[in-house]
């Protein structure tokens, strides 16, 4: 179940319903945090690290007959859940999974500066822990030589602060210094905050994991305080 970006108003009602009928909520405890108020049955809180654990522990409840809402933030399909749940599915045979979409970050991120997605975009996790750091370059570069928008999800942590500079660099081998940046930190929570800089100016320290990079393209603009890439209708 994706739970959307935060705050109960960009939860759908689908997800909120799964979390309601649920008799199991499990996922990552600041997840299960953001449910709170929903849960009726049994909550596990389980730790970060733990995916593959926390998938087949959901597959097993339900196995054994649980209604399971395995719950995370933004999107299920989204660097989340969902993908390791049908990995793990296929050794439970016979399950109904249902796969609940959320707002996922890059969309929630959008929105909090303007409409930077307004034409062909990407998303890249800058995260190497699980995907060697020469792959993510290659795909980075191939954005950038792409000219698309792209949204830098897991962009920065305490002990993992070299990538988004490396990225950063290396669409700058492509674009201009001036090509707008959104920062969005906490989308669609009461503590969002946000800036549009620039491709030349963007701080990292101004970046956390609860943050969203999205760096436009060569048609991005900065329009009365919005981050905007045209469709093309405007000459
Ligand atoms: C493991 S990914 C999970 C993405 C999530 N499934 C989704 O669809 O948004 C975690 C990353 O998503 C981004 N993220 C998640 N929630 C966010 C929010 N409310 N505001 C900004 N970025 C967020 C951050 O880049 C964070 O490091």
């Amino acid at each position: 179940v994706g739970l959307g970006p935060g705050g109960a108003a960009h939860r759908t009602p689908a997800a909120t319903a799964a979390v309601r009928h649920a008799t199991t909520v499990i996922g990552y405890g600041p997840y299960v945090d953001l449910a709170a108020e929903l849960i009726r049955g049994r909550a596990i809180r389980s730790p970060i690290g733990q995916e593959a654990t926390r998938a087949k522990e959901a597959l097993a409840l339900a196995a054994a007959g649980e209604r399971v809402a395995l719950v995370c933030s933004g999107d299920p399909g989204v660097y989340a859940m969902a993908s390791l749940v049908l990995e793990h599915a296929v050794e439970f045979p016979g399950l109904d999974i249902s796969i609940i979409p959320g707002v996922t970050a890059a969309l929630a991120g959008a929105a909090a500066v303007g409409a930077p997605l307004g034409h062909d975009h990407a998303a890249i996790s800058l995260s190497d822990l699980l995907t060697p750091w020469p792959t993510i370059a290659a795909r980075v570069e191939a954005v950038a030589a792409a000219d698309m928008v792209v949204s830098l999800y897991n962009p920065r942590s305490s002990g993992r602060d070299w990538q988004l500079p490396a990225a950063l660099e290396i669409l700058s081998r492509y674009r201009s210094p001036a090509t707008p940046v959104a920062v969005v930190t906490h989308a669609g929570r009461p503590s969002l905050t946000t800036s549009i800089t620039s491709l030349g100016a963007v701080d990292p320290g101004t970046v956390d994991m609860s943050t969203i990079v999205i760096v436009g393209c060569s048609t991005t603009r900065t329009l009365d305080g919005r981050m905007v890439t045209p469709r093309g209708y405007v000459p």
